[in-house]
């Protein structure tokens, strides 16, 4: 049996890393790879009641009660989606993840980024992803591309959006044999050769 892979792809919202997801998909599935496209939050089932609390709650929400929905929905996830797919050989594609939680709650909201980390540990319960992605752009562009319609989240600002910003690329640089980062400003297809290229690092283990 193939070995399973876990890769996730992370960036504030507007990065473009969903079409990456896909072309990546699209790509691997033709060449013959069994591949699981899902997503945090709410991939399935339970998730998806999580997410749309998350996403479209209108009364106050506290920043704990956030980090904690996230987490259960994660834990949720990887014992139901992620675990028995990657230990089946499969390569999961996953969009958001833990970094979210850190970049998000930890350095967007203010709670303390060491806390977030460990109740991260605490949902993910050992399984890591083998490659992370981190889409990087400048948040006037990422925001452009969101749009009017934002969902609770979207809708947090362009100072908390630097934030998350700055957030990814602090957890690229502590953890930089798992976290790449990629520049997110050039076209679709330059990005999808970039991710491309990663990937096949790791197929080649
Ligand atoms: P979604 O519509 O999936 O956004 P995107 O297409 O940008 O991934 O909404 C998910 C939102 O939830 C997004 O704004 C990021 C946020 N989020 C967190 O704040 N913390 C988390 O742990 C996760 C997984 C997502």
């Amino acid at each position: 049996m193939k070995r399973g892979l876990f890769i996730t792809f992370e960036g504030a919202d507007g990065c473009g890393k969903t079409t990456q997801l896909k072309l990546l998909a699209e790509d691997l599935m033709m060449r013959g790879y069994d591949v699981v496209i899902t997503r945090e939050p709410g991939a399935k089932g339970l998730g998806e009641k999580i997410r749309e609390i998350l996403l479209n709650y209108d009364g106050d929400v506290s920043d704990r009660c956030e980090s904690f929905l996230f987490l259960a929905d994660r834990a949720q996830h990887i014992d139901m989606i992620v675990n028995p797919a990657v230990e089946t050989g499969k390569i999961v594609l996953c969009d958001r993840h833990t970094d979210s939680s850190v970049a998000y709650q930890g350095y967007g909201r203010g709670l303390p980024v060491e806390r977030i980390k460990m109740l991260n540990e605490l949902a993910v319960n050992g399984r890591h992803p083998d490659l992370t992605i981190v889409f990087d752009i400048d948040v006037e562009t990422s925001m452009s591309r969101v749009g009017d319609e934002k969902d609770r989240l979207e809708s947090a600002g362009m100072e908390f959006f630097n934030r998350v910003r700055n957030g990814y690329l602090e957890i690229a640089k502590q953890e930089p044999q798992r976290v790449k980062v990629l520049n997110a400003a050039k076209s679709i297809d330059e990005i999808q050769k970039d991710v491309k290229k990663l990937v096949e690092n790791l197929l080649l283990i």
